[in-house]
This record gives C-alpha cells, sequence and structure tokens, in this order.
C-alpha cells in the first residue's frame, strides 16, 4: 500500500522506515533541504539504534523514498501521516503552528480523498480543528484520524516493529478499513489493534505518557523518604514492582525524566486541564517533583565539593537517556549551566550526545568534550553520572579512580553498585540508597 510520511524527525523516519520495512511503498517528506540529501544516501539525521540499516536496505529494495515537494507527497497516497514537532509554547500550550502548516498544504494540494491522520502528539479534539481547517478550504472527501506514536527513543525500531498496541482513533468505517490494510502485518502476527473514537486515541497519548512520569516521580519521592530513613530505593523499587498490578519498569529513582515527550505532554496536559476547569494537581506535583530531583542532586554536588570555584569536575552522560544522542529537556543542561556558573572547570563526555550537546553549551575555557570517557577523569575532583549508558555501567572502577585527584562519585541514576564502590574507598553519594 502507498503511504506518505510528513516530517523525518525521530518520529517520523522511524515510521516511514518501518512502515516500508513491513512491506508498504512509502514518501517522506522533509523540509530540510540538507537532511533530504543525507536521507536519499541513506545516512540517518539522527543517532536510533537499527534506523540506518532499515533506511539503507529499504531504499536498496525501492520500498522508501524522500521528496521535500509537499505536493508530490501529499498526491503520493490517500494516507497520509503527520508527523512533525508539537513543543511547547512559553504558555505550556502544544504549539501546533507545524501540524497547522501541513494541513494547510493538504488542503491546498490535495487532488482526491484523504486520510489525515495525527501521529504527532496533539491535544484532544486537536482533529475538529484539522477538519475545520480543510473544510474550508475544499470540497474533496477526506477524513481525520488519531493513531498515536509509543515510540520510546533508544529501542524505537524495536517498538514500532513489536508494539504493545496499535491505537487507532477513527469516525468512518473508510478511515478504520485503511488503517486495517496499514496495519494488517502487524495484526497477522498478533499485535493488537485498538480502534476507539478519535477524542480517545488522543487522550491515550497524554494519558499514557503521563502515567510514566507519575510513576516516575513517585518512586522519586520514595526515594527521599528512603534517603532520611537509611532505606534503599532499589531494595523497595524491587519490592514495589513484583507486584503484578504495579509492574517494575518505570521505577528507577533518580534525576527524573527529561526527553521531548515526558515533559512536554505533561505540561500541555496540565493546559487542558485548565482549558476544562478541571483540577491539575497531581499532574503539577509530578511535575514539581521531577523539577526537584536535579535540586537534589546539584545540592549534594554543593555539599561534597565545597568551594566549586576552579576545581575540575567531569560528567558523564548528556543525552536525556541512553542510546539516543537525543539532548531535550536532558537534565545535564542545567547541572552543567550550574557548575559553569559556579566557576568549574567541566569535563564532558557523552558516547552519542556530544554535538548536540556543543549546539546549546558550546566548548571555552572552562568546559571541555571527550572522545573517551577515562580521558575526561584526569585530574577531576568529582564524577557526577547523569545518565544510565550501560558503558558507564561496565567501568573500570579501579582506573576511575587511579585517574581521578578525589575519588568522589555523584550517581543520579544510581548505576553503580553502592557496597563496591564504598570497598574501593570512593566517597560514593547516590539518590535514595
Ligand atoms: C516516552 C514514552 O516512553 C514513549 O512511549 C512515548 O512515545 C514517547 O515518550 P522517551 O521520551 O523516548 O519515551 O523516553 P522514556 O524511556 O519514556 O524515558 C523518559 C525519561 O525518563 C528519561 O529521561 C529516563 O532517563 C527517565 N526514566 C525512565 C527514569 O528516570 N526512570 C525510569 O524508571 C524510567
Amino acid at each position: 500500500m502507498k503511504i506518505t510520511v510528513i516530517g523525518a524527525g525521530y518520529v517520523g523516519l522511524v515510521t516511514a522506515a518501518c512502515l516500508a520495512d513491513v512491506g508498504h511503498q512509502v514518501l517522506c517528506a522533509k523540509k530540510s533541504k540538507k537532511k533530504f540529501e543525507m536521507l536519499k544516501k541513506g545516512i540517518s539525521p539522527i543517532y536510533e539504534p537499527g534506523l540506518s540499516e532499515m533506511l539503507r536496505r529499504n531504499l536498496d529494495e525501492n520500498r522508501i523514498d524522500f521528496t521535500t515537494d509537499m505536493e508530490e507527497a501529499i498526491n503520493f497516497s490517500e494516507a497520509i501521516f503527520i508527523c512533525v514537532g508539537t513543543p511547547t509554547t512559553p504558555e505550556g500550550e502544544a504549539d501546533l503552528s507545524q501540524v497547522e502548516d501541513v494541513v494547510s498544504s493538504i488542503s491546498k494540494y490535495m487532488d482526491d480523498y484523504k486520510l489525515i491522520i495525527e501521529k504527532s502528539t496533539v491535544p484532544v479534539n486537536t482533529h475538529l480543528k484539522i477538519r475545520e481547517m480543510v473544510r474550508e478550504k475544499t470540497d474533496i472527501d477526506f477524513d481525520v484520524a488519531s493513531n498515536p506514536e509509543f515510540l520510546a527513543e533508544g529501542t524505537s525500531v524495536y517498538n514500532f516493529m513489536n508494539p504493545h498496541r496499535i491505537v487507532v482513533g477513527v469516525d468512518t468505517p473508510r478511515a478504520r478499513k485503511i488503517f486495517e490494510e496499514i496495519y494488517q502485518p502487524f495484526t497477522t502476527k498478533g499485535f493488537p489493534l485498538l480502534i476507539t473514537d478519535i477524542p480517545s486515541a488522543e487522550i491515550i497519548k497524554y494519558a499514557s505518557n503521563a502515567f510514566l512520569a507519575m510513576k516516575i516521580s513517585y518512586i522519586n519521592m520514595i526515594s527521599d523518604l528512603c534517603e532520611k530513613t537509611g532505606a534503599s530505593i532499589d531494595d523497595v523499587s524491587q519490592g514495589v514492582g513484583l507486584d503484578h498490578r504495579i509492574g517494575s519498569k518505570f521505577l528507577n529513582a533518580g534525576l527524573g525524566y527529561g526527553g521531548s515527550c515526558l515533559p512536554k505532554d505533561v505540561t500541555a496536559l496540565i493546559h487542558t486541564y485548565k482549558e476544562h476547569d478541571l483540577d491539575t494537581g497531581l499532574l503539577q506535583e509530578t511535575e514539581k517533583i521531577n523539577q526537584k530531583r536535579k535540586d537534589i542532586f546539584y545540592q549534594q554536588v554543593e555539599e561534597n565539593l565545597d568551594d566549586m570555584e576552579g576545581k575540575v569536575i567531569t560528567l558523564w552522560g548528556l543525552a536525556f537517556k541512553p542510546n539516543t544522542d537525543d539532548i531535550r529537556a536532558a537534565p545535564a543542561i542545567d547541572i552543567v549551566r550550574k557548575l559553569q556558573d559556579a566557576g568549574a572547570m567541566v569535563k564532558l563526555y557523552d558516547p552519542k550526545a556530544e554535538e548536540n550537546f556543543q549546539r546549546i553549551i558550546p566548548e571555552n575555557e572552562n568546559i571541555t568534550y571527550f572522545d573517551d570517557k577515562y580521558d575526561a577523569l584526569k585530574d577531576s575532583s568529582a564524577l557526577l553520572l547523569v545518565t544510565e549508558w550501560d558503558e558507564f555501567k561496565e567501568s573500570d572502577v579501579d582506573r576511575i579512580k587511579e585517574l581521578m585527584e578525589s575519588p568522589t562519585i555523584i550517581d543520579g541514576r544510581n548505576i553503580m553498585d553502592r557496597d563496591l564502590m564504598m570497598d574501593k574507598g570512593f566517597r560514593y553519594v547516590s539518590m535514595g540508597r
């Protein structure tokens, strides 16, 4: 089946590549000429495990192509996935301007029936606005539908190919039939397709992400109690998570959630609740606890280092989570800025996210980036662990100790073995244990 995907970011490119990989014919539209050239050559502009290989395979087999021409993209197929960004406005609302731009192009260029699919995360009842916008411009028949994505960066390709559920919000039999055809390669393998009305599908996305955020903030709140009472958050998380009704995932305490989805979606949901005069208490508390995590961590740094002026401090982990180069709402941003303001000499290392991080915090006399995590440790008074990359967990602790001026580790993700670090003679501080 022919499919159009508009946008080639973390969601668009994964959606396009995976739909091609299951046998569809996909045309993906990307505005930026530079990225378009890269994509045509099979180079992914983002780091996502498995994506480049999948992209090249489907380019070779002519199942995927790219264009910068919106008219061509829109009339390539009847199913158009909108996969553009919906960042947060200063007021906390979801900024729908990129979605509106796409919808305006669709209504301008469409020459036949179209199924306009919201894949980007949009507030409940955005489909009504989209419908109104298109109606105003054309008499040609169309449907609007919601098909939220549940792709976690670092495992997006796997998540798309092995979904817990595929959620589709439709209000016509025609739209439903198109989705059944698009997702047939998944439903035949037994992956569940949940078909709902459109507002429900729109809400499912926000409700899921806000729940995950709440779960993280909840365990972080419990972690504060562990800290005060001598309990260990590792044991508590394990004990709580063994209850199948609760589940063990998303119970890792530490620096809290970052990224392009959880923070943005909680904020946007609060805004929607306010618009409907509903109580926002639980959501606001989730956000407040998350914000405080970085302050608590930084306090630990201050308490353990006294004066930071001129001290060498090493930070491992710039990405908001492992296996991605994405630094949006990454806790490292606030932490590095604070260290810089305190006059520290900051040495930074991340396996994938340094290039993106340098765009926000460029190298200068106080900030140095390293290609090797051990090189970044020389003469350091403290190592701050900020992202839970596996390669940090597997570090040679004797070597770390040898390289540092004073062996202090402040572990914001609880990734090191606490007893081992104590045995090795580190001053080791973690969160809630
Ligand atoms: C999230 C959702 O998981 C995904 O389904 C949705 O489609 C997009 O948003 P993502 O933002 O890629 O995915 O990352 P996620 O794995 O949810 O992690 C978000 C943040 O929470 C990261 O900063 C991570 O470090 C943190 N986290 C996660 C914790 O602090 N503790 C945990 O137990 C789990």
